[in-house]
């Protein structure tokens, strides 16, 4: 089991993979990955969803147990919901202190301003921080969607700040997500926390991508994912397959039969 202390910048890549349901969290508890996010993109994932703000508390607690009773030995970060941190101390106190009582070792909270006292608050509580910056799809309405975040001079001057504010107030690592390779790779210079990117380019600390992109289950591909497996496919293949063998009578065979 990592910790959040063993984020640090060093030569040995982070991996890190979202992650939702039992199932999955138990073979991922066998694999190499470092660190597992359960992520409020299950809203969409997992939910259908166009967005990711009819995600509630209660969804990411049930589905931190979930995956926690998966994968025991891993080191699991759990996003802090729409609005959760926007509703005073004693709210943001609470629905963190839910998420960790479902198992989750850390929590992220996507932006910074306007949070800094509740961030600060948390590590402060003994709870480990990930930051979230970049593409934050809870603020997509003001981003004007999902789009490529940094570019211009003042974007990239107030990512940089933020990364620094985020750092300075004791974060143990940032999630960079869709910001041009050359902004991350200067960000993850300039603070010492290790940067994990997604659509940042290969010049920061660690990598993170949605298992259901990875794997190839979801139809759109943006730009940055790599579908490492074809796993749509094989499920169309396998269903078909077992609708074909029910059909022909040949499922099931007299050896899958009680007799
Ligand atoms: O919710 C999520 O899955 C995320 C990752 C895309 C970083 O925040």
């Amino acid at each position: 089991m990592k910790y959040a202390s063993d984020f640090k910048k060093d030569n040995q890549k982070i991996t890190m993979v979202t992650c939702y349901d039992y199932s999955f969290a138990k073979i991922l508890n066998d694999s190499d990955i470092d660190a597992i996010l359960v992520g409020d993109s299950l809203g969409m994932v997992i939910y259908g969803h166009s967005d990711t703000l009819k995600v509630s508390l209660e969804m990411m607690v049930s589905h931190t147990e979930a995956v926690r009773r998966g994968a025991p030995n891993k080191f699991i970060v759990a996003d802090m919901p729409f609005l959760s941190t926007r509703k005073g101390l004693e709210i943001a106190m609470d629905s963190a202190h839910s998420l960790m009582k479902a198992g989750a070792n850390a929590i992220k909270v996507e932006g910074v301003r306007g949070q800094e006292k509740i961030i600060l608050a948390f590590i402060e509580a003994g709870i480990p921080v990930m930051g979230h910056l970049g593409l934050t799809p809870q603020y997509y309405q003001n981003l004007g969607g999902f789009k490529v975040q940094g570019k211009g001079l003042d974007a990239e001057e107030e990512l940089i700040a933020q990364s620094r504010v985020l750092t300075n107030l004791g974060v143990f690592s940032i999630v960079l997500e869709c910001v041009p390779s050359f902004l991350a790779s200067k960000i993850q210079t300039e603070v010492d926390v290790p940067i994990i990117g997604i659509g940042a380019g290969v010049n920061v600390c660690g990598q993170v991508l949605v298992l259901n992109d990875l794997l190839g289950i979801t139809e759109d591909k943006f730009k940055f994912v790599r579908h490492f497996s074809c796993l749509k496919k094989d499920i169309l293949t396998s269903v078909n397959s077992y609708c074909d063998s029910v059909r022909d009578h040949s499922f099931p065979s007299k050896e899958e039969s009680f007799q």
